[in-house]
């Protein structure tokens, strides 16, 4: 009788479906460096720099300021940068887990749960580098003269990225 009521229980429990979803953002399987297709030449691959800028520099794959995970934050696609930021740079990031973000204005390294950024993530059908904004698409759509990341709010003209997976590096 015991025994019986213990598998109905256990029939139960299984059959609840419960999801926990986590609160906090989830690492994909997979990290990547970013390479742009007509980037500044030898330097096509993105990097943070100190101050969470992203620039186009040398593919130094190896680098944990050159990788970037694709993951997820409460069901939303994010890219979370693989280094970490020090004071006095960026002291809204240390000890944080930084995504690349859209301010509405310009991608850059933020903290993954800032309400007020949009996260980013990696259209890989596309090749491109896009803002989580309902209706808004913007994208990276390639680099100035000082090989900084520009951007298209319109979402037409975006740059096109190559990825090479690489085994993360300590940040
Ligand atoms: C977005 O971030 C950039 C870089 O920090 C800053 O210059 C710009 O003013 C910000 N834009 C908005 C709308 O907050």
């Amino acid at each position: 009788m015991k025994f019986t009521s213990a598998l109905a229980l256990l029939s139960a429990v299984a059959s609840a479906q419960v999801v926990i979803v986590p609160t906090g953002p989830v690492r994909g399987p997979n990290t990547l460096v970013f390479k742009e297709i007509n980037g500044v030449k030898n330097n096509e691959c993105l990097t943070f720099t100190n101050d969470g800028t992203i620039v186009n520099t040398a593919c130094a794959n190896a680098n944990a300021d050159r990788q970037v995970t694709p993951g997820k934050l409460l069901g939303a696609d994010i890219l979370i940068i693989q280094r970490s930021f020090l004071q006095p740079f960026r002291p809204d990031l240390v000890g944080k887990t930084a995504c690349i973000g859209f301010n509405g204005t310009t991608f850059r390294a933020e903290d993954c749960a800032e309400r007020s950024v949009l996260t980013t993530y990696f259209d890989v059908g596309n090749g491109r580098i896009v803002a989580n904004g309902d209706g808004w698409p913007a994208c990276l759509s390639g680099h100035d003269s000082k090989a900084i990341v520009t951007v298209d709010d319109t979402g037409r003209s975006c740059a096109q990225f190559t990825i090479t997976a690489v085994t993360p590096t300590k940040p």
